[in-house]
């Protein structure tokens, strides 16, 4: 079955509001003829509504790197659905390992904002994926298992729909060390496998994105897996000439 690829650069804690702006600029001018990968980025808070702008009529999509599970009320500090939203975000990304890591994000949290993200009209992008200890000790399919029957636990199947689940072994994350096509190809089949259990046309519609340490170089290969519909790109989205080369060696993989 035939998925449109996804490309999404996770741009994490970098980029002021003009350097994000001139880097979306650079995107948008070398990208406007792509119509086959779905193009997003996903930039801190302070700068979506500038890169909303300046995104408007374009080919590429806008995501926030995180949101809350709850719309609105005290919660100093935090970030909602239904505001990014507002700030013209069309995806969320749920459940990053570094959240996971270092903000207390827990599977149920995940599950949580899963489904603030839909609630608000966002696509969510659930991260999932294995610490090195955990692919040590075989460990590896219970480990994602675990998060993507709790991440996706209550979602309809209209929800399941417009939710995207991004593979990021934390092992391969800002590390350089890229898990290899077979490797990642394992665990998106068993994620896809077990997606299938629930229902074939949505498992078969599902995008299954990889991420950790992908570059230009080894993007066509991974996305030649048969279950490797895309990449969510950390360090290599902070430059415009990598990022726009892994969009290019993306198309014509599906
Ligand atoms: P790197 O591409 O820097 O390894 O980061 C991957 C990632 O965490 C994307 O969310």
């Amino acid at each position: 079955m035939a998925r449109r690829p996804m490309v999404a650069g996770n741009w994490k804690l970098n980029k002021t509001i003009p350097e994000a702006l001139a880097l979306v600029t650079e995107l948008k001018n070398a990208l406007a003829s792509v119509r086959d990968v779905d193009i997003v980025v996903a930039p801190p808070f302070t700068a979506l509504w500038a890169v909303h702008e300046r995104l408007v009529g374009t080919n590429i999509g806008l995501s926030a790197q995180e949101i809350f599970f709850e719309d609105a009320g005290a919660f100093t500090g935090k970030v909602s659905g239904p505001m990014v939203k507002d700030a013209g975000c069309a995806y969320a990304i749920v459940g990053h390992s570094e959240r996971r890591q270092h903000f207390h994000e827990t599977i149920e949290t995940s599950n949580k904002r899963v489904r603030a993200a839909l609630k608000a009209g966002l696509m969510p992008i659930l991260c999932v994926g294995e610490t090195l200890d955990d692919r040590q000790k075989n460990n590896t399919t219970k480990v994602v298992a675990e998060q993507l029957d709790g991440g996706i636990a209550g979602l309809s199947l209209d929800d399941l729909k417009r939710t995207i689940i991004a593979y990021e072994p934390v092992w391969a994350i800002g590390t350089g060390h890229v898990a290899t096509p077979k490797q990642a190809q394992e665990v998106h089949g068993m994620i896809r496998d077990r997606l299938r259990s629930r229902d074939t046309a949505m498992a078969d519609a599902m995008r299954i994105l990889y991420g950790g340490s992908v570059k230009p170089d080894n993007a066509h290969d991974l996305n030649e897996e048969p279950d490797i519909d895309g990449s969510l790109v950390g360090g290599a989205s902070l430059k415009a000439a990598d990022f726009i080369a892994i969009v290019r060696a993306t198309r014509g993989t599906h």
